[in-house]
């Protein structure tokens, strides 16, 4: 007879890999939808097409006509991220248990390190903790709390060794993630030659610190204060010089958690200039507003707290779906991290300390199908490409994951474009005990899931295991984003010009030159200090014999100045 270690391990893996027939289904991928069958084996799509020869034995499940659609792709979950050491409510468990739920059979969660922490360590921990309890397959992004030397060594590893091709960034969290322009010049450009995507957490956390001190001065610290203080235009403007120092560095730049009009217009009209840039709304920001921080019970005003906040103007979640229908917007997220009520109310005298999170895992697709292709704002096909396909290709997992093809990995999901749920905590799989979208209708609905070639959702039941979902590594250099760099690195030639060597009087400068312009960082700045004047060479007529045509022309001294800078005025009257 066989040896245990091994018949276990037989029965395990029949277990995992069923042999599965999906009939009468419309295959419904990015490019191109059509009527066939989907023959699955050893957790592998292996067969496509109309009238497949297959061996006895093998499930048939009947899809009656409706989308056969690659499994989703949750690129922002944040299920193992610590506030102030307590744990979300969802962990790895409970997390894919509620992607799968929702049709999505993959996610990528943000491994965030502290300051000061080695970001080699905290994956490594990261790692550990998911593969003992996901239940779908999952990669990692790598956040990078600080920006210094001893940095680089780890991101090199996690790039070649690790199998990790996206680092996070952040402009906003002063004092704590906050890069400075010249950390993020740098970050960029080291991230670009190691083939890496930067997400970049894009809101002016300066300007947020200002603002959250003046709202709290003037006596507000409930929810309210978390959009007061944070605006949209600190996310545009955030958006817009991540891109600006992108384009400098001929980096790709993916913009998290796009949450207003205004930053996803200023991430649509980079793109009409050719930046190579991508954009992530999250089920919150397309399926509700920000008036709910004004609700008058707290935990619903909490419940709604996430950076950048939502938007409180109500046509935003349209705007979003409308720009992700013309594919001006690429990948929709979940920013799914679970706190409960009690965690959130760390904050309650203070809204700068509620923890920071909503739901959106479960809910992810059937708002996009029912915001946006059940209004028909949007086709199935690019419904497919936001929901799954573009993530994949953008992190370099395609056509692995994101299609339905010979090939590619079994995670399949047969989805009902009519069917009507109404969501609710009750039924939720979330381990939350609300649901910011509680009460709402949503149409569109996963009526079977297929994860790693196995049905592990179907009639509302799931049928699941801690730990068998895998650690899925992503190779840098995704063509969907380096493809552009690399050839525009080739082309883009900076030269400098071949020219004489100027052979004319230098002016002497004197060796402890006292006008230097003071750093900016400087605390005195010596503002009776100017320039020395300096002969006009275009409108005096310059002679090598020494003499000039503006001799008799009173000098100015420029070591004291009289008038103050910027010049003083007179004026006595504005007519
Ligand atoms: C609120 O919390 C912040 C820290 O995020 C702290 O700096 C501030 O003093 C607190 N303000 C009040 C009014 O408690
Ligand atoms: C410069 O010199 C030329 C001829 O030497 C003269 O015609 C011209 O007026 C001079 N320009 C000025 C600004 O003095
Ligand atoms: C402004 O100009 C008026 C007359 O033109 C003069 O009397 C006054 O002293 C001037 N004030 C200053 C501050 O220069």
């Amino acid at each position: 007879s066989l040896p245990l270690s091994l018949s276990l391990s037989l029965s395990l893996s029949l277990s995992l890999y069923e042999r599965l027939l999906i009939k009468g289904g419309r295959v419904v991928n990015d490019d191109q939808s059509f009527y066939a069958d989907v023959y699955v084996e050893d957790g592998v799509i292996k067969q496509v097409g109309e009238n497949l020869v297959v061996p006895g034995g093998v499930r048939v499940v009947e899809a009656e006509g409706r989308m056969v659609i690659p499994g989703g792709i949750d690129t922002n979950t944040c299920l193992n991220k610590a506030y102030l050491d307590s744990p979300p409510v969802d962990d790895f468990y409970q997390g894919t248990k509620a992607a799968l739920a929702g049709g999505t059979t993959m996610i990528i969660d943000h491994v965030t390190p502290q300051p000061g922490t080695s970001l080699l360590q905290v994956f490594e921990q990261w790692q550990e903790v998911a593969d003992r309890k996901c239940c779908c397959d999952y990669s990692l992004h790598v956040d990078i709390p600080q920006w210094d030397e001893g940095v680089k060594d780890e991101l090199e590893v996690l790039v070649q060794e690790k199998g990790i091709n996206s680092f996070q960034v952040y402009m906003a969290y002063k004092d704590l993630f906050q890069m400075t322009d010249t950390q993020l010049y740098e970050a960029f450009s080291f991230l670009s030659n190691l083939g890496a995507v930067v997400l970049v957490h894009a809101e002016n956390g300066d300007l947020i610190a200002q603002e959250q001190k003046k709202i709290l001065e003037m006596g507000i610290t409930g929810p309210e204060g978390h959009p007061l203080s944070r605006p949209e235009e600190l996310e545009a403007e955030a958006v817009f010089r991540a891109i600006t120092i992108g384009n400098r560095v001929n980096c790709p730049v993916y913009i998290t958690r796009v949450m207003s009009k205004s930053a996803a217009d200023t991430l649509t009209q980079a793109r009409r200039k050719g930046c190579v840039v991508f954009g992530e709304p999250l089920t919150a920001s397309l399926a509700t507003d920000g008036s709910h921080y004004w609700n008058r019970n707290w935990a619903k005003a909490a419940a709604c707290v996430t950076s950048p906040p939502l938007s409180p103007d109500p046509t935003t979640p349209q705007h979003l779906h409308t720009l992700l229908a013309c594919g001006d917007l690429q990948v929709v997220g979940s920013g799914h991290c679970a706190y409960s009520t009690a965690q959130k109310a760390i904050g309650k005298d203070n809204f700068t300390l509620i923890p920071e999170g909503t739901n959106g895992l479960e809910e992810r697709m059937g708002f996009v199908w029912d915001r946006a292709a059940a209004l028909g704002k949007m086709d199935e096909n690019q419904f497919v490409a936001v929901t799954s396909t573009n993530a994949a290709k953008i992190f370099n997992l395609y056509p692995r994951k994101g299609r339905i093809a010979v090939g590619s990995d079994a995670d399949i999901v047969i989805w009902d474009p009519d069917r009507i749920k109404t969501i609710t905590a009750k039924l939720q799989q979330s381990a939350l005990e609300y649901n910011i979208f509680e009460g709402m209708e949503c149409r569109g609905v996963p009526v079977l899931v297929v994860s790693q070639g196995r049905v592990v959702y179907e009639d509302d039941k799931l049928n699941v295991q801690q730990g068998t979902g895998r650690f899925i590594p992503r190779k840098p250099f995704p063509d969907h984003a380096y493809q552009r760099i690399n050839t525009r690195n080739k082309v883009i030639g900076r030269q400098a010009v071949s020219r004489g060597v100027y052979d004319g009087p230098v002016y002497d400068v004197p060796s402890t030159p006292k006008y230097i312009t003071p750093a900016p960082s400087a605390k005195t700045s010596p503002t009776t200090q100017q320039p020395p004047p300096i002969r006009n060479l275009h409108q005096s007529n310059f002679s090598l014999s020494g003499a000039q045509v503006d001799d008799n022309v009173p000098r100015r001294s420029g070591h004291r100045i009289i008038a103050p800078p910027g010049g003083r005025s007179n004026i006595t009257s504005l007519g």
